[in-house]
């Protein structure tokens, strides 16, 4: 097991582009390990490897569904569905949460860690997941996207009132 540090904001990494991977090495499965310790250890539901200070495109996502730990290469969405609003944060924007409008329904494309490419119909968690990190990997931190003044006040008193027992 390997951790690697998590690079916060104003580092400039997270604002760069990843790079495709042309070839799944040892060296790509070692780097998905890597990133799936320290997804679990900062108890993260995703990390992308701009995270990790890697600009390749590689992803690690477990958001306790039927899907278990999933590590994806290259991943991209092919289509995208409906609105869903809710609470994001991320472990390189630490003590900072904001409500971000995401589809309701995303299908995307990977390829596994045999070379093989698969397709996910992605919903609830999941769905919002995939698009935070593949925004990781293409430069674009959720505090860019998240809702402001009246909106976002909006969802917190909705989300405050959902969640009081
Ligand atoms: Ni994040």
């Amino acid at each position: 097991m390997a951790l690697r540090n998590v690079r916060v904001v104003e580092d400039p990494i997270l604002r760069k582009k990843a790079k495709i991977v042309n070839k799944i090495d040892d060296k790509i499965k070692d780097l998905l390990e890597d990133m799936k310790d320290t997804m679990y250890k900062t108890q993260g539901v995703g990390l992308a490897a701009n995270q990790i200070g890697i600009l390749k495109r590689l992803v690690t996502i477990d958001v306790n569904d039927e899907h278990g730990l999933l590590k994806l290469i290259n991943p991209e969405i092919l289509e995208i569905k409906g609105e869903q609003v809710g609470p994001e944060g991320c472990l390189s924007i630490p003590e900072t949460q904001g409500f971000v409008k995401r589809p309701e329904y995303v299908k995307f494309k990977y390829t596994d860690i045999d070379g093989n490419e698969q397709i996910i119909e992605a919903t609830e968690l999941l769905a919002v997941c995939i698009c935070h990190e593949i925004d990781h990997l293409n430069g674009i931190l959720f505090t860019d996207r998240a809702l402001v003044g009246e909106e976002a006040e909006k969802y917190e008193r909705l989300y405050n009132t959902e969640n009081r027992a």
